[in-house]
């Protein structure tokens, strides 16, 4: 999105810490944020179907919410990004939680400015989960338990599989947090994921190229070894 304005708080190219920080933890395993959105937001909202309140249905391609998304997620922008599930509770200094659509449309669209700040709460130990795909940088949100190689399917990421039945290492990518190994083709989206944090997924490759000589470190030798591999980019 070349053409997106700049965001107000951000200058170009700014760096920070990783997505994830700058969120409170409250009980029962929700974490509560600010996000600071340029209008039009570039989202869905709707009620929640079984309980009050509003959630964010649908982030929107092209949208302002995936642009703040991407300055987050991919250039390590401060500040947290917005996932499908969140909820709204408060709309600049009016909490909402537990509103309909109506009442926190209103304030949205009342709100003075070229900008809405949405206070969101996210449930980090159940909701869906936030995946990148790196070198790609594709990425998308999926269900927990969720097939890793039918979501990278549908996203087109580029991986290459070369078994069907989990053999060959192909497919093999690395988490950028805890570097673990995940075998696309056969591993799952894991269900114990904290979804404060985006789960990127590197490529052997890209592991090779960013985390630099990996296979030189115990890390690399171990995992060479557990996986019965000769050299990283089988
Ligand atoms: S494609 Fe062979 S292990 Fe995944």
């Amino acid at each position: 999105m070349e053409s997106s304005p700049p965001h107000p708080d951000r200058a170009e190219g700014d760096r920070g810490p990783k997505a994830g920080l700058g969120r409170k933890r409250i009980e029962g395993g929700r974490a509560v944020f600010d996000v600071t959105l340029l209008k039009p937001l570039g989202l869905t909202p709707k009620n929640f179907p079984n309980r009050p309140g509003v959630g964010i249905a649908k982030i929107k391609e092209g949208g302002n919410t995936e642009f703040w998304n991407k300055k987050v997620l991919l250039e390590d922008v401060p500040g947290m990004f917005v996932l499908e599930g969140d909820e709204v509770v408060g709309v600049n200094d009016t909490i909402c939680e537990g509103k309909d659509l109506e009442t926190v449309s209103k304030l949205v669209k009342e709100s003075p400015g070229d900008t809405v700040t949405l206070k969101l709460v996210r449930n980090y130990l159940t909701g869906p989960v936030k995946i990148v795909w790196k070198p790609s940088l594709k990425m998308g949100t999926y269900k927990r338990g969720a097939l890793l190689r039918a979501c990278e399917e549908t996203l087109g990421a580029n991986v290459r599989y070369s078994c069907e039945d989990g053999w060959c290492s192909s497919c093999w990518h690395a988490e950028d947090n805890y570097m673990t190994v995940y075998r696309i083709c056969k591993m799952d989206v894991p269900e114990k994921w904290d979804n404060v944090m985006p789960f990127v997924l590197l490529s052997a490759l890209e592991v090779k190229n960013t985390k630099g000589a990996l296979n030189r470190t115990s890390w690399g030798r171990r995992e060479e070894t557990r996986l019965g591999l000769g050299a990283f980019g089988r």
